[in-house]
């Protein structure tokens, strides 16, 4: 499962890409809007520096244009800006047309606000690469938003589509865990979620000890001499 983190603050990729565990970027326009990004200038310029930073992994930028002429338009403009870039494009009748275009035409896309498998399903048809369930805000609706990674994940398989389900709206260290044994085949992180990955208080309590342990090690090291 590849691990994206979910951000466009470039000092949070910074510290995943430093782990040595990203493998790419997905924004949206409230992430980006949240980083005081505003004119068309200033979202290349955003957009470019993420992709230098992750150097090699997909960046997804999202279109803000609704209807078909406007997203592809704008499509054209983002894949422009750096070959890393994947177009993410609103699940609606419009956006399911774009999707199309841009796989017709060599542009990488990733189909976002996807809330259903049927809709996952209209997604890998259009040719998307990859497809963006909200699993976070499926749960907070009650809903069981890793059941449908699995739903996704079963219709996919059997269908032989080729479509990479991408785990989005992901809130904690459990999201990422299950939804890497449903098979996702990425998930997009906050960067609170990867680090909490590392948490276990067995490991902070065996660390401290060896490092006690250590230190005694040591001591007996300078009796000797
Ligand atoms: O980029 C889409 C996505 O991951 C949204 O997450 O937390 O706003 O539901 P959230």
């Amino acid at each position: 499962m590849k691990f994206f983190i979910d951000t466009a603050n470039i000092a949070q990729i910074k510290e995943a890409h430093d782990l040595g565990i990203l493998d790419g970027v997905t924004t949206n326009p409230s992430l980006m809007a949240k980083e005081g990004i505003r004119g068309e200038e200033a979202i290349a310029q955003h957009y470019l520096a993420i992709c230098e930073l992750v150097d090699g992994g997909d960046v997804s930028a999202e279109v803000i244009s609704t209807d078909l002429e406007g997203m592809i338009e704008e499509g054209k403009k983002l894949a422009a800006i750096h070959p890393n870039i994947v177009v993410k494009v609103p699940m609606t009748k419009d956006g399911v047309k774009a999707l199309k275009w841009f796989s017709d035409n060599g542009i990488k896309t990733n189909c976002t606000l996807v809330f259903s498998a049927g809709q996952a399903i209209l997604a890998a048809k259009a040719g998307a690469n990859y497809v963006s369930p909200f699993i976070g805000r499926i749960d907070d609706s009650s809903w069981d938003g890793v059941q449908l990674i699995e739903q996704i994940a079963h219709i996919y398989s059997l269908q032989g589509f080729k479509t990479e389900i991408l785990a989005a709206s992901i809130r904690n260290p459990l999201h990422i865990v299950k939804c890497a044994e449903v098979g996702a085949d990425v998930c997009t992180c906050p960067l609170d979620a990867i680090l909490g990955l590392l948490k276990h208080p067995l490991t902070d309590i065996g660390l401290a000890k060896f490092v006690e342990d250590a230190k005694k090690m040591q001591a007996d090291t300078a009796a000797v001499k």
